[in-house]
Order: C-alpha cells, then sequence, then structure tokens
C-alpha cells in the first residue's frame, strides 16, 4: 500500500490558524476530493473537528482517526491511538493509497516516521499569519513534478502550484 502525505501550504509553511484553514481555494478543495476519494485518509482529532460537520466523515473514503483520548468516537471513522497501528489495519497488498491529510502534528508524525512514499504539496503564493506549520524537509531526498497550477482570478484570492514529490531512496530500492 502506497502512503502519501497530501497538504496545502503558503510561502512560510503555514498551514493553518485557529483549528481552520487560511484560505478557500475551490480548485485546491476540487483536487484534494478527486485525488484521495476511493482510498484511505489518516488525520489528527483536532483536523477531524475542523472539518465543517455536514462533510465528515469524509465520503467515499475510509476515515482514520489519530488520537490519545481513549474513549473517543465519531460515527462512521476507525478510530486508533498509535500511528503503527494503521499498517494492521490494512493489508500490504491493499491497492488504495493510504493519504496522511494532516493536521501539523500527523504530519510531523509522519514525516519522522519515514513512511512516506510521496508527497503531494500544494504552494499557496501567498504568505498568510499562521500558526500550525509543516516541517522543513530536505528538497534533495525528492523528485520534483509540477501537477497543476492555479492563477489568481474572482474564486482563487492566492495563486497556487500543485507539486508531487517522490522520495527518492524508494523509488531506487522498487
Ligand atoms: N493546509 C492543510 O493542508 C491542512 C490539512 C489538515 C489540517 N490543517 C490545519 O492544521 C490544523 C490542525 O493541526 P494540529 O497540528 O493542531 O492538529 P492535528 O495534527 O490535526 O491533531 C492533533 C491531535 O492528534 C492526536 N495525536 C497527535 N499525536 C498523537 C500520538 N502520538 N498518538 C496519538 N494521538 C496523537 C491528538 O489528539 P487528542 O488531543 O484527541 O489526543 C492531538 O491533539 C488546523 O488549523 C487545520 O486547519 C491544514
Amino acid at each position: 500500500m502506497k502512503t502519501t502525505l497530501i497538504v496545502a501550504m503558503d510561502k512560510a509553511r503555514g498551514i493553518g490558524k485557529n483549528n481552520d484553514l487560511m484560505w478557500h481555494l475551490p480548485a485546491d478543495m476540487k483536487f484534494f476530493k478527486e485525488t484521495t476519494t476511493g482510498h484511505i485518509v489518516l488525520m489528527g482529532r483536532k483536523n477531524f473537528e475542523s472539518i465543517p460537520e455536514k462533510y465528515r466523515p469524509l465520503v467515499n473514503r475510509d476515515n482514520i482517526i489519530l488520537t490519545r483520548n481513549t474513549s473517543y468516537s465519531a460515527e462512521g471513522c476507525t478510530i486508533i491511538h498509535d500511528m503503527k497501528e494503521v499498517v494492521d489495519l490494512f493489508s500490504a497488498f491493499d491497492e488504495r493509497t493510504l493519504f496522511i491529510i494532516g493536521g501539523g502534528e500527523i504530519y510531523r508524525l509522519a514525516m519522522e516516521a519515514d513512511m512516506i512514499d510521496e508527497m503531494i504539496i500544494t504552494h499557496v503564493n501567498e504568505n498568510y499569519d499562521a500558526d500550525t506549520f509543516f516541517p522543513p524537509f530536505e528538497l534533495c531526498d525528492w523528485k520534483v513534478e509540477t501537477v497543476l497550477t492555479q492563477e489568481k482570478n474572482e474564486r482563487h484570492k492566492a495563486s497556487f502550484t500543485v507539486v508531487k514529490y517522490t522520495k527518492l531512496s524508494r523509488s531506487r530500492e522498487a
């Protein structure tokens, strides 16, 4: 099973503020939905609760929530208390992708665990006043490909570029 991290960040690697996103970019939301539909999404408890109730659990995806709270429950979701548990939930031969969808603590855990095969990063070409950040990473470890670009328009107050980063060491081993 492939593990892909998907995130949108500003020029300072900011990803959120006050447990919310800092932008409204419909083309990026559409891209996120199309990319993750039919797959597995793993998220932190705070990220899950930041999703408007009518949109959660995220439809047509297996929703997995990480929390330390052993009495936590959320309808239609699987709860785990250790990132490693996710490996036991699905077969290694599962053809779906495990998407790590944040927030900041979960991205950091996944990067530290070195479990990411691929990152899909929406680089938003603005600076916001974030309180949550994506961890720094070494560009030289990744093959970089541009997936799509979006210019500013009446529906998008910021331009952005979606970039796919493929882990080089993993590609060489494959
Ligand atoms: N721009 C993007 O692409 C993007 C994507 C997703 C989210 N976000 C933003 O990110 C922010 C939320 O991120 P965040 O860092 O505050 O929270 P988070 O990563 O969504 O969730 C943190 C929670 O995960 C649980 N957790 C963390 N480490 C754990 C561990 N080792 N074992 C078990 N459970 C653990 C804890 O839940 P308990 O407290 O319940 O124990 C912790 O409070 C929001 O602003 C959101 O809008 C942005």
